[in-house]
C-alpha cells in the first residue's frame, strides 16, 4: 500500500499537520468524540491513531486525576510530536491491527479520523473491542463520502483537473453508511450507532488551504516547486466560493461517529 493509503506522512508534513492542519479540519472533533464515548474522570482510554495527540490529551485532561490515556500510532513523525505536547499520555507506537495490551483493559477506546487508512480495517475493530472492559464504549470517526464534503472535494476535483490524477478516495471510503456498519458488524460489533455531524473547516485563506494540503499531508515531495505554485494560482481562481468576506475559508464539513458498547 502506497503512503496516502496508509495516511504515513514525513516529518516536516507532521509538522504542518499539527500546525494548520488539525486546527483547521480535525480538532473540533475531539470534544464529540469524548461526548460520544462518554469518556469520565478515572477512566482508562486509548486513542487509537492518535496522530499528534490532540484527542488523547483531551481525554487526558478529563480523566485526571486518576486514570489513564494511551496513544497510538505508527508514524513517528506524529508521535515525535504528540510527545512533545504531554506527558500526561503515555504515547506507543503500534498498529491498530496488533495493540499491546491485554484484554478488558480500557473503559474506553477512542479513534478520530484513522480508521481509513488502517491496512486491515476488521483486526483493527476486533482489537478495539478486545481490549475494551465489559460495558466499555467505543466511539469512531471516519468522513462521510467526498460528495458529502463538498470543500474537500472541490480541493479533490482541483487537483485532478491540473495533474490529470485520480481521486483520492481513502479519506472518504467508510463515507457510506451502510458499508461502515456492515464492516463494524461483520468485525464482531452487535449493537453499532452511526449518527453523522457537521462539521466547518477554517484556513486563513485559499493558499493556506490548498498548501496544507499539498504540504501537511502523505504526498508532500510529489509536486515541484511549479506545479505547486500553479496549483495555489489556479485555487485563488476556481474556489473563490468557499472564501469569506475577510478573506479567509470556510466550508461545512462532515463526518460519521460510531458507537458501540461492549
Ligand atoms: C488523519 S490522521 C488522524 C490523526 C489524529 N487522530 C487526529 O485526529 O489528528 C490519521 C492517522 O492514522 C495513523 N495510522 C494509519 N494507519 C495506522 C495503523 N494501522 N495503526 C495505527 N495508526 C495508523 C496515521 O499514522 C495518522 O497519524
Amino acid at each position: 500500500m502506497v503512503d496516502s493509503e496508509t495516511g504515513q506522512v514525513s516529518e516536516d508534513a507532521a509538522m504542518i499537520y499539527e500546525a494548520v492542519y488539525l486546527p483547521a479540519l480535525f480538532k473540533e472533533w475531539c470534544p464529540r468524540v469524548l461526548a460520544a464515548a462518554d469518556v469520565k474522570s478515572g477512566h482508562h482510554v486509548v486513542d487509537i491513531a492518535c496522530g499528534t495527540g490532540a484527542l488523547a490529551i483531551a481525554v487526558s485532561k478529563k480523566v485526571a486525576p486518576n486514570g489513564e490515556t494511551v496513544g497510538i500510532d505508527i508514524n513517528e513523525g506524529m508521535l515525535d510530536i504528540a510527545r512533545s505536547k504531554s506527558f500526561s499520555v503515555e504515547w506507543i507506537n503500534a498498529p491498530a491491527e496488533a495493540l499491546p495490551f491485554n484484554d478488558e483493559h480500557f473503559d474506553c477506546v477512542v479513534s478520530q479520523f484513522g480508521l481509513m487508512y488502517f491496512e486491515n480495517q476488521e483486526s483493527a475493530i476486533r482489537e478495539m473491542m478486545r481490549v475494551l472492559k465489559p460495558g466499555g464504549s467505543l466511539a469512531v470517526v471516519v468522513w462521510d463520502r467526498l460528495d458529502n464534503n463538498p470543500g474537500l472535494a472541490a480541493e479533490e476535483y482541483l487537483w485532478r483537473q491540473i495533474f490529470d490524477d485520480e481521486v483520492d478516495e481513502t479519506p472518504y471510503r467508510l463515507g457510506d453508511k451502510r458499508a461502515l456498519e456492515s464492516l463494524f458488524r461483520k468485525s464482531g460489533v452487535a449493537n453499532v450507532q452511526i449518527t453523522t455531524h457537521e462539521g466547518t473547516a477554517s484556513f486563513d485563506s485559499i493558499e493556506s488551504w490548498i498548501h496544507t494540503g499539498a504540504k501537511g499531508w502523505t504526498e508532500d515531495d510529489a509536486l515541484s516547486d511549479d506545479q505547486l505554485q500553479l496549483l495555489l494560482k489556479t485555487a485563488e481562481e476556481e474556489l473563490t466560493s468557499f472564501r469569506t468576506s475577510n478573506g479567509a475559508v470556510a466550508f461545512p464539513t462532515s463526518a460519521h461517529i460510531v458507537t458501540a458498547r461492549k
